[in-house]
């Protein structure tokens, strides 16, 4: 079987994520090829012994040789915000497919940049949007196309944190500008805009809301001085959809006791339906088509044989977690690779969150409803 090498730069959350899932996609999906851990790159020391416990052959800490080797055929970019673009464009520019984790850059310029390269070049691009590959959110797409929720009315998205909540956290790079470009907003909203694109449809118009709530943090070399924080705590939108649906998301680094509460509920003419990823093997259904007597939210464990994704893993009712859909979204990344296809989602759809994300921001600053397109 042919091997695919893969070079990933960055080993911090996203790098233990990603590691894992090029472990296991071979063990669990049939695919033509064979992954093979091939780089890990990063810039401190500690990429070696990284590389050593994820798995990795080889480390390397400067990313312009990986992107140079003529040996790796997929560079994946799981680094801070503000190193998507120039390390997305040089690999597409080297001849290597991209991988690269989300938002898709820290502005709109820079994400058109990367569409403009992946586009010029003929690379295979992929995005991480991995809630898109959570059984339940793909079982709520089916229903969707399948007229089951009916005409839908109400998107309505919360995604929630509180790990800054102390005023001592410090003022790591998530919380500087020239490295993240936003805060919560660019963080988890672009999930939420992204799983409002792909249930919903596009977006006309939106109207934006931001707050910092503590400016100033301890610097993590030096707690004794502190630095600015420059962006969002908080950020939250009113949305218009194409279709007519209204909508709303709000993203939060200081809803205290809700550590990764994304939640979407959708309401339609014939149902509605609920998404917590801290349940994430559930979705909640209300069918407004079921008998009088017996209309109420029903709970889908969404592990049984008709399910997206059924019998990749377990038996029924062996639940899967959040390292599962990071191995669903590279399966699904490499048979697309191999068929020649758009990898799904992409940098378009990065694109098309980016110009959301950047409307509300403008809305925000001028008070006023802006045009996503
Ligand atoms: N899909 C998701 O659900 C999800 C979740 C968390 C983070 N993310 C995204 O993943 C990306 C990384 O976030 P994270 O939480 O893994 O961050 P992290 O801080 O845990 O890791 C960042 C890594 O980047 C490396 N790095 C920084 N500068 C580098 C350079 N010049 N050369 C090589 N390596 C460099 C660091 O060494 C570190 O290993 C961000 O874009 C973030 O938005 C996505």
């Amino acid at each position: 079987m042919r091997t695919l090498n893969i070079a990933q730069i960055g080993h911090g959350f996203m790098g233990k994520a990603h590691s894992n899932a090029y472990r296991q996609v071979n063990r669990f999906f049939d695919l033509p090829v064979q992954v093979h851990l091939h780089t890990l790159c990063g810039r401190s020391e500690g990429v070696e012994e990284s590389a050593r416990q994820l798995g990795w052959t080889h480390a390397e800490r400067d990313w312009r040789k990986v992107i140079e080797n003529p040996e790796i055929d997929v560079i994946d970019v799981s680094t801070p915000g503000h190193l998507h673009a120039p390390m997305a464009i040089a690999a597409a520019e080297a001849g290597k497919a991209v991988w690269c984790e989300k938002p898709l850059g820290n502005t709109l310029a820079e994400a058109e940049s990367m569409v403009e390269a992946v586009t010029r070049t003929g690379a295979a691009h992929g995005l991480f949007h991995n809630y898109r590959a959570v059984p339940a959110i793909q079982l709520l797409r089916r229903m969707i196309d399948d007229g089951r929720i009916g005409q839908i009315y109400h998107f309505r998205a919360v995604y929630l944190q509180d790990w800054i909540l102390s005023p001592s956290f410090p003022r790591v790079w998530r919380l500087q500008k020239s490295q993240t470009g936003t805060g919560a907003h660019g963080d988890l909203n672009a999930h939420l805009i992204d799983l409002a694109h792909f249930l919903v449809g596009g977006l006309t118009e939106v109207s934006g809301l931001m707050r910092t709530f503590i400016t100033e943090r301890p610097l993590p070399d030096d707690p004794s001085k502190t630095g600015e924080v420059d962006v969002d705590d908080a950020a939250l939108a009113l949305l218009r959809f194409e279709s007519g649906a209204i909508g709303s998301i709000e993203a939060s680094r200081f809803a205290a006791g809700r550590k990764n509460y994304n939640c979407i509920e959708v309401n339609g003419s014939k149902g509605s339906a609920v998404f917590n990823l801290e349940r994430m093997n559930e979705l909640q259904f209300f069918d407004r088509t079921a008998a009088d007597d017996a209309q109420g939210f029903t709970v889908i464990n969404v592990t049984d044989q008709p399910h997206p994704y059924g019998g990749t893993y377990w038996p029924s009712g062996h639940i899967i977690g959040y390292e599962h859909t990071f191995i669903n979204l590279v399966a699904g990344f490499i048979q697309a690779m191999e068929r020649g296809e758009p990898l799904n989602p992409n940098f378009n759809d990065g694109l098309r969150t980016q110009r959301v994300l950047e409307a509300v921001e403008r809305s925000h600053e001028s008070r006023a409803w802006v045009a996503t397109v």
